[in-house]
C-alpha cells in the first residue's frame, strides 16, 4: 500500500532527464562498457544477481516510495546472506544481508539490483554498512537514478578503495523497478490497465452485469495484482453498476488505496467500498465545488480530493496522477470500465495491459467493449501491444502485455 512519501522520493512532477543526463556522464567513465562488462563478472556473480532479483520481487506491493532492491552476500561462490527490502521505513536488501553475513561479509563481494544509497533517509545509508562490513567488491545491477543517490553511492564505495562494477542483468533490474523508474522520470505513476471481457469481447451484459464473468483463478489473480499496485482506480460509472470493494479478499497481500473518478459526487454514502475506508484508504477524485456533499462522505472515510476540471468537466488524470505519486503511489492499477480506460488510452498513461477472457459469449445490442473510441480510425494507428504473454487461468485466458510507446521498457518482471 501507499506511504507518505520519504526522504528518497523525488518531488512530484520534477523531471529528472537532465539529472540522468548527468549522472550517466558522471559515472560512465567508471563503469564497465558493455563489451567489458561481460568479462567482468563471474557466473556465481551472475547466479547471485539472479537470486537477488528474486528476493527483490518479494517487495512488490510494499517498498513504494522506495524502490524494490535484492542483495546477495558471497564469497568463493558461497552465499553468505540474503536480503531484500520489503517495506519503506524498514531495513534495506544490503543492509539485510549484511546482517545475515555477520563477520563473514569481511573481504566478501556484495551483489546488489540497485545502487547502494549513500544518504540518511528512515533508515542509515548503505554505503556506511558495506564499509562498515568490510566488503571487498561490489557488483551492482543498475544505478539509482533518483537525485538523493544518483551515483553518490557508486563514487563513495570506489573513493574508499572498494572494488565496484555496475551493469550485471540491467535490464532485468530495470524492468524490475518499473513504476519507480516511470515514478521518478515522468512524476506519474505506472499504470496497468486491468478488464475481465467475454468471447465477444464485452466487459458486461446490456444491463450492465459484469461480476462473474471470470472464473475463480481469475479472481484469485486479479487480486493478486491488487496487491502488487499501490492503489487502484475505477470510475463511477463501475462503482453505481457494480458496487465494488476492490480489496484483496482471494489473495495475500495488503489491500491498496481505492481512488474513484467521480467529477460530480455521485458516489452513494452507502457504497460497499466505504465501509471499510478508514483502514483501506479511499480518495474520490472530485471536479465538484459541493462541499457538504465532501464532508457527507469525509464523515464516511472517505478523503476527497478537489480538481480543476478539464475542459470536459471530468476528473484531470494527470493532476490526479501527480497528486498520487505525490503520495507514494508509482503502480496504480485501472480496472475500468469503458470510459475510464479509455481515457487512460487516450491520454497516453497507460503503460501495461492485463486483459483476461471468459469462454462466454454474452452478446447484446449496447456497446460494451473495454474501450470506446479511440481516436484511432485506421488499423495502422492502433495501439499495439508489446510482449504479450498468454496464459491459462482456470477456465480463462489471461494476457499480458507493454503497451507500445507507453513510458519504459516491457515490465515482465512485474506481471503476476
Ligand atoms: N468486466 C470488467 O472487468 C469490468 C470492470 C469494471 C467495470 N465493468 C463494467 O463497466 C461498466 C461501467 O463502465 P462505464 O464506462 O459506464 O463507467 P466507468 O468507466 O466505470 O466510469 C466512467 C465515469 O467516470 C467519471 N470520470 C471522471 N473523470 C473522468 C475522466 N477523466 N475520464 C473518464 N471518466 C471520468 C465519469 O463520470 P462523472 O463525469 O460523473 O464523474 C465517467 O462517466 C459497468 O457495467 C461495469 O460493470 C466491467
Amino acid at each position: 500500500m501507499a506511504a507518505a512519501a520519504v526522504g528518497r522520493v523525488c518531488p512530484a512532477g520534477v523531471c529528472l532527464r537532465g539529472i540522468l543526463m548527468r549522472l550517466e556522464t558522471r559515472v560512465r567513465a567508471a563503469e564497465p562498457t558493455p563489451d567489458t562488462a561481460s568479462i567482468a563478472f563471474t557466473a556465481a556473480e551472475r547466479h547471485a544477481m539472479r537470486d537477488a532479483l528474486r528476493l527483490a520481487r518479494r517487495g512488490i506491493g510494499g517498498t513504494h516510495p522506495n524502490p524494490r532492491v535484492g542483495a546477495v552476500v558471497l564469497r568463493d561462490g558461497a552465499v553468505l546472506g540474503r536480503g531484500w527490502h520489503a517495506r519503506a521505513g524498514e531495513a534495506h536488501a544490503e543492509a539485510e544481508a549484511l546482517a545475515k553475513a555477520g563477520a563473514r561479509a569481511r573481504g566478501a563481494t556484495l551483489v546488489v539490483t540497485l545502487e547502494p544509497c549513500a544518504h540518511h533517509g528512515r533508515t542509515p545509508p548503505c554505503v556506511a554498512a558495506v564499509l562498515a562490513a568490510g566488503i571487498r567488491r561490489v557488483v551492482i545491477g543498475m544505478i539509482d537514478p533518483n537525485p538523493v543517490v544518483n551515483g553518490r553511492g557508486i563514487e563513495e564505495l570506489r573513493r574508499a578503495g572498494l572494488d565496484v562494477v555496475v551493469g550485471l542483468l540491467e535490464a532485468e533490474c530495470r524492468s524490475l523497478n518499473e513504476p519507480y523508474l516511470k515514478a521518478l522520470a515522468t512524476g506519474r505513476p505506472w499504470v496497468t490497465l486491468k478488464a475481465m471481457v467475454s468471447l465477444d469481447g464485452r466487459l458486461a451484459t446490456d444491463a450492465g452485469e459484469s461480476r462473474g464473468l471470470g472464473g475463480p483463478e481469475e479472481q484469485r489473480l486479479c487480486h493478486r495484482l491488487r496487491a502488487q499496485h499501490d492503489a487502484v482506480l475505477v470510475g463511477i460509472g463501475t462503482v453505481l453498476a457494480d458496487d465494488p470493494r476492490l480489496t484483496v479478499r482471494h489473495a495475500t497481500g495488503r489491500s491498496s488505496w481505492r481512488v474513484v473518478l467521480d467529477s460530480t459526487l455521485r458516489v452513494p454514502e452507502t457504497a460497499a467500498l466505504l465501509e471499510d475506508a478508514e483502514a483501506v484508504p479511499v480518495v474520490i477524485a472530485t471536479a465538484s465545488r459541493d462541499a457538504e456533499r465532501a464532508r457527507a462522505l469525509e464523515r464516511r472515510g472517505a478523503r476527497v480530493w478537489r480538481f480543476e476540471p478539464d475542459p470536459d468537466g471530468r476528473v484531470p488524470l494527470r493532476a490526479l496522477l501527480e497528486r498520487l505519486v505525490a503520495q507514494g503511489v508509482y503502480a496504480l492499477l485501472v480496472e475500468g470500465g469503458t470510459a475510464v480506460h479509455t481515457a487512460f488510452l487516450r491520454a497516453g498513461f497507460a503503460d501495461r495491459l492485463a486483459v483476461g477472457i471468459a469462454p462466454l459469449v454474452v452478446g447484446g445490442s449496447a456497446p460494451r467493449s473495454w474501450t470506446g473510441d479511440l481516436g484511432r480510425g485506421a488499423l495502422a494507428d492502433a495501439i499495439e501491444i508489446a510482449d504479450l504473454r498468454v496464459r491459462r487461468v482456470g477456465r480463462d485466458l489471461w494476457l499480458q502485455g507493454a503497451i507500445r510507446g507507453a513510458n519504459g521498457a516491457p515490465g515482465t518482471e512485474n506481471d503476476v
